[in-house]
């Protein structure tokens, strides 16, 4: 009950400030968080599938618009064979589980990634996820699978450079914002805030062009994933509050 008070609390304080349109989350650190519970490696990401329905409370209730995931990189695919299947299936665990809620939300499900390549009943929950949602606006839940920032670079260059061939577009009208609709975040705002548990101090791969101006925030290196409560979240969402964002220009303050 306390705790409820407080987190309540810290989302009447969040709303006073600005808020985030678009955040997104590199989930690291489900592995050793298992680790140090004497834990496989997998069973730290079956309790990280477990935080995402928090965080969807969180973004609704401070009026988060898009949130974006990093569930599974192009990198991704060289992990241990048991691990990736077992990431494959909690897709299809997460979705059975939580979509009906997810629904309920107002959310939209998307995903950022070629889950052409997906094996079939990641595939079928996902093409289910995406089609049961899509009538929803409120809040949009970007799910990044099999997903790496510069193979989606590669694809949106040949995706133009085949409409230059075809003379659908000038080479003269490539602007940043062509650009960006052919990634897929098209249509999108960029990530305001891009948030990674666990303490490591990198990207990895993850939405390089859209996040150019992003405010960074890492957890410290003792907040996994699994760890990730409402709690974290607003804290981050509080130090964010507290960024000056410039854009190249000058300080507002
Ligand atoms: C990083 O932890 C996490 C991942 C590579 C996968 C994140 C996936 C989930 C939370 C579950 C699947 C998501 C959905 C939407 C169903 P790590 O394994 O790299 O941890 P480590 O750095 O401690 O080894």
């Amino acid at each position: 009950m306390a705790e409820d008070l407080s987190i309540q609390t810290m989302i009447s304080l969040v709303k006073q400030g600005k808020v985030p349109q678009h955040v997104a989350i590199i989930m690291d650190g489900n592995g050793r968080w298992a680790r140090m519970r004497g834990l496989a490696r997998t069973v730290g990401h079956k309790y990280g599938v477990e935080k995402l329905r928090d965080l969807l409370t969180v973004c609704k209730a401070i009026g988060i618009k898009y949130v974006t995931v990093y569930a599974f990189s192009t990198e991704n695919w060289s992990r241990p064979k048991e691990e990736v299947e077992t990431l494959m299936k909690l897709i299809v665990e997460f979705i059975n589980k939580e979509i009906d809620n997810i629904k309920n939300e107002g959310a939209r499900v998307h995903v950022l990634g070629d889950w052409s390549v997906l094996p079939t009943a990641s595939r079928d929950a996902v093409a289910y996820a995406i089609d049961h949602t899509k009538d929803n606006t409120e809040l949009h839940l970007n799910v990044a699978l099999n997903y790496g920032g510069r193979a989606e670079l590669v694809k949106a260059f040949k995706d133009m450079a085949a409409k230059v061939v075809a003379g659908e577009l000038a080479i003269d009208d490539i602007t940043e914002s062509v650009i960006a609709e052919h990634l897929y975040t098209a249509g999108m705002p960029d990530p305001d805030l891009v948030i990674r548990t666990a303490g490591e101090m990198r990207l990895s791969n993850f939405l390089p062009y859209q996040s150019a101006y992003a405010e960074l925030w890492i957890s410290p290196a003792n907040v996994f994933w699994p760890d990730f409560g409402k709690d974290v979240f607003l804290k981050a969402i509080m130090d964010y509050q507290k960024r000056d964002r410039r854009f190249g220009g000058l300080s507002s303050k």
